[in-house]
């Protein structure tokens, strides 16, 4: 091929990727009575991607998220996940439809206390997704072994440490085969040691092609698995672009100040740890 016609295919493939977004926000604006929350969201993912949300607290993150898989919906603007008009999904049944596409990782694992590991993998692909049980426990013991939890399938919750509850709680969002899996904190209510082992977790999935959206804490973290990073604050986005650009050489004198105190939170944090250990 000569070099011509190699640059339109470049620009073909680049136009199609802008086509392929897998998940995409216009103009997204939501309110709480007088309180205005978002105002003006916009945001692509393309198929394959991981794409951060960074930001302070209050700033919107986690109720973008929500509005991606209609737990809450906007006054206006437009959200579509692969093609399919969320805003539109308004009987219980299209909502369901759609939830099983979109895998939601929170905070807070919520797995069944009174189910074992394998039982809380395969309660949702059996009753939702119809799958048998022989095939829903294959599944299940395949995942907790990506997870690095093969031991632990007879295990309750209560047996378990915050960073394994959080892993099989990521295990159960994999079990549904989502399209996009959404990540809000999920390592905020982890003791420090148990966090990389999460974060672990969740990168590889990103390294396989499982596309995503974190919301996330953990700056260097957010900076080594992102294609794309958002940065929000007061209900907008004010930067995005590339990890190294967004981490390194902002646009933007808030970006920078955010990143700046985020930083210097970060190194708290760790010194007090130290700290701690020492103890
Ligand atoms: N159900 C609700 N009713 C009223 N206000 C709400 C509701 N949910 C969120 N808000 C407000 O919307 C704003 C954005 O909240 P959101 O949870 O999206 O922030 P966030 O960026 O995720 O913050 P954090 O980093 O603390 O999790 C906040 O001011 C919050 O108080
Ligand atoms: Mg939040």
């Amino acid at each position: 091929m000569n070099r011509i016609a190699i640059d339109e295919q470049a620009a073909l493939a680049k136009i199609r990727g802008a086509e392929d977004a897998l998940l995409a926000l216009r103009d997204v604006r939501l309110a709480y009575g007088n309180t205005a929350v978002l105002n003006g969201i916009d945001l692509s993912v393309r198929r394959g991607q991981a794409v951060s949300i960074i930001g302070p607290s209050g700033s919107g993150k986690s109720t973008i998220l929500r509005c991606v898989n209609g737990l809450v919906s906007p006054q206006s603007g437009e959200i579509h996940v692969d093609g399919i008009d969320v805003r539109a999904q308004r009987t219980d049944a299209q909502r369901i439809a759609l939830r099983k596409r979109i895998g939601f990782v929170f905070q807070q694992y919520n797995l069944f206390p009174h189910l074992n590991v394998v039982e809380n993998l395969i309660i949702a692909p059996m009753r939702v997704l119809g799958r048998s049980r022989a095939e829903a426990e294959s599944d299940a013991h395949a995942l907790l072994a990506k997870v690095r939890l093969a031991d632990k399938a007879k295990a309750y919750p209560g047996a378990l440490s915050g960073g394994q509850q959080q892993r099989v709680a990521i295990a159960r969002t994999l079990a549904m085969r989502p399209d996009l899996i959404l990540f809000d904190e999920v390592t905020s209510a982890l003791d420090p040691e148990t966090v990389g082992e999460v974060l672990n977790v969740i990168g590889e999935l990103a390294d396989e092609g499982q596309t995503c959206v974190l919301v996330t804490h953990e700056m260097r973290f957010a900076e080594d698995i992102s294609d794309e990073v958002f940065f929000t604050e007061g209900g907008v986005i004010v930067e995005h672009g590339s990890a190294r650009q967004l981490f390194h050489d902002p646009i933007h004198e808030r970006t920078r100040l955010f990143l700046q105190r985020a930083r210097g939170e970060d190194r708290t944090g760790r010194a007090r740890r130290r700290v701690q250990d020492d103890a």
